[in-house]
């Protein structure tokens, strides 16, 4: 009787521009793998059959948002029995403004916030007939009573700061939206925060809160020597909890902008978040690396799987037709 080949133990990662992260993270589940059969490398694709056998039992993802075949890979691959970190198909669903009606039935505190419709649309549409749904003009002045002046006009997708503007008035408004073209724009009460956090969450359980400066140069945001007193560390670890469990990210970092001692969540889909050790530092860069390769170990071992890997409804349909016929 032939026995079944050992499940494969490798874990694969896939990244794009990033250089201080991939190296030591591979290094570091080598390193902690060693003994348990569990090894790391660059994963490499190169056209993907629908048949294939699973390659990798880990595939970590930070980039599959800029590679749509990465993307595609990664859902058949979590199909056939891959863990992805993150979850591919949530990840391509999810979006700002959903997230801001999820804190708010959470119990989040997110700004007032309202997804607005697309200034321009690809040339098949035409105004008239295809967009008989919508109410035109937009109605900027109740639009504003919600927000307030000044608001956050930025893309419902999307990360770098790319197209996010501070608009203080409707005919700032009006200039920046006439320029965000085919995107998605949601418009967000601006908080003037007292003091703002940004955590690295892991494992949906590892919460890392650190002092950010948004208005610091960039390699300056992260204040390390101002870590948040205890208190408050507490009260942004359990709502970035709350978020992460909610969202099933295994990775992600969570901002809050603080004003008048209420946490206000800002942006929390950061699925990729950055890991770089020049922007975190190194003691946040070494707690990113112990975090991380516990969670792919323990996935690559199968002592662990995230919540969501069943949540989709074809699983079931998969497993029945899987199943001996009785
Ligand atoms: N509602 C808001 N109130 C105050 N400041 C805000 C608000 N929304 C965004 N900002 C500021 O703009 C910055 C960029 O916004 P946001 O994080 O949503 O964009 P992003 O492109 O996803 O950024 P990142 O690449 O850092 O994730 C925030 O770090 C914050 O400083
Ligand atoms: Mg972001």
């Amino acid at each position: 009787m032939s026995s079944a080949p050992p499940p494969p133990r490798r874990v694969g990662l896939l990244v794009g521009r990033e250089n201080t992260f991939p190296q030591p993270f591979l290094d570091t589940v080598n390193r902690k793998g060693d003994g348990q059969g569990v090894t790391a490398e660059l994963a490499l694709l190169q056209g993907t059959q629908e048949d294939e056998e699973p390659a990798y039992a880990v595939l970590v993802d930070r980039i599959s948002h800029e590679v749509p075949y990465y993307r595609a890979h990664l859902k058949s691959a979590a199909l056939t029995g891959t863990v992805v970190v993150n979850d591919p198909f949530w990840w391509q669903a999810d979006e700002k403004f959903f997230e801001c009606t999820l804190a708010r039935k959470l119990g989040v505190a997110v700004p007032h916030t309202v997804v607005l419709p697309n200034k321009d649309y690809v040339p098949d549409i035409d105004t008239a007939a295809s967009l008989r749904n919508l109410r035109y003009p937009l109605d900027w002045e109740a639009i504003l009573r919600y927000t307030g002046l000044p608001a956050v006009l930025k893309p419902n997708v999307g990360g770098g700061w790319k197209d996010v503007h501070v608009v203080d008035s409707l005919e700032q408004l009006i200039a920046a939206y006439d320029k965000s073209g085919q995107k998605t724009m949601i418009l967000q009460q601006f908080i003037d925060w007292d003091d703002y956090l940004r955590c690295i969450c892991i494992g949906r359980e590892h919460i890392l809160p650190i002092r950010y400066n948004p208005k610091a140069e960039f390699m300056d945001r992260y204040v390390i020597d101002r870590p948040p007193e205890p208190g408050l560390r507490r009260r942004a670890e359990a709502e970035a909890i709350t978020l992460v469990q909610a969202l099933g990210y295994d990775m992600d970092t969570v901002e809050f902008a603080i004003k008048d001692d209420v946490l206000y969540a800002i942006d929390f889909l950061n699925p990729a978040p950055d890991f770089d050790n020049f922007s975190i530092k190194e003691e946040s860069f070494a707690w990113v690396l112990e975090k991380m390769s516990d969670l792919v170990i323990r996935y690559a071992l199968g002592e662990a799987e995230p919540p969501w890997r069943r949540d989709h409804r074809w699983w079931k349909y998969v497993e029945r037709a899987a199943a001996p016929a009785t």
